[in-house]
């Protein structure tokens, strides 16, 4: 069922975050965007500074996924929030930091109640009953000079005939009703607490929610290539570690156009 969808509260926002330690305060909160990565991306061409901020907004028509996908974000359905941090407040390497705001955002998931995973590198699933795996939401993080702007979108109230493929869901789907401005307030507290993880306190962290780990998958590369193994592990850097009839390969996640159950 359909409901009336409301407009973020950006006061509801900081009163969450009140009740937190966090310092991540700057948050500009939008009706509509084209993406709300882009603005983050060309508020820091303009206006190069040292501070973490944060962007979201109700809509964004021109959202962006990974790979050059499309990001479905009707007006109240989800969470679009992009928020620029420089990388020097990251403890990991950098090209890891798309694995830890998976973890972050994951965090925010299990604390709903939800029974979250992570597919490498960072797509946000749910696993139902039935062991199927349904995706909530994703990240993309990209490099603007010093600072990543990570790109966070997750469904809330997607229904069914919204939703862009037959493996997605939404909270709401999943009966998780939540307010999207305390989620945000989580996610960017959360964020801010896996800034201070380095390699020996994120990836037990991050292993302990994959759902790709000693499972059998497929990779299509961006060069169309396929290779198939078995996922047995993540580096420090981030890649994925295979183990394929031909031996032991690092798969990167740019490198990468799609990763998929396989059978054994
Ligand atoms: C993916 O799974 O392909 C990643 C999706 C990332 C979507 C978010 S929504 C907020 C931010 N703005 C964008 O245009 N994209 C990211």
């Amino acid at each position: 069922m359909k409901r009336r969808r409301s407009a973020l509260d950006p006061d509801l926002i900081l009163s969450e975050l009140a009740k937190t330690s966090s310092k991540w305060l700057d948050i500009k909160v939008f009706a509509q965007v084209e993406s709300t990565n882009d603005l983050a991306v060309k508020r820091l061409s303009e206006t190069p500074d040292d501070e973490v901020f944060a962007i979201t907004a109700d809509e964004q028509i021109k959202g962006r996924g990974r790979l050059q996908r499309e990001w479905h974000s009707p007006f109240g359905a989800g969470i679009a929030l992009s928020v620029a941090v420089p990388t020097k407040l990251f403890s990991c390497e950098v090209s890891a930091i798309p694995l830890l705001v998976g973890i972050a955002a994951n965090n925010c998931l299990k604390n709903l109640g939800a029974n979250a995973k992570l597919k490498w590198p960072n797509d946000l699933m749910i696993e139902t009953d039935s062991a199927e795996l349904k995706k909530i939401g994703g990240i993309l993080v990209q490099r603007q000079g010093d600072h990543v702007v990570i790109g966070i979108g997750l469904n809330t109230d997607l229904q069914v005939d919204e939703l862009p493929t037959e493996i997605a869901t939404s909270l709401s789907l999943i009966n998780i009703e939540t307010s999207r401005e305390s989620l945000i307030a989580d996610l960017l507290v959360q964020l801010e607490a896996v800034t201070k993880l380095d390699s020996n306190k994120w990836l037990p962290l991050y292993l302990a929610v994959s759902s790709t780990l000693n499972t059998q998958v497929s990779v299509t590369r961006q060069s169309e290539s396929i290779v198939m193994g078995k996922a047995i592990g993540v580096l420090e850097s981030g890649e994925l570690l295979l183990d394929t009839e031909t031996g032991r390969i690092e798969i990167t996640s740019g490198d990468v156009l799609q990763v998929r159950p396989s059978q054994p």
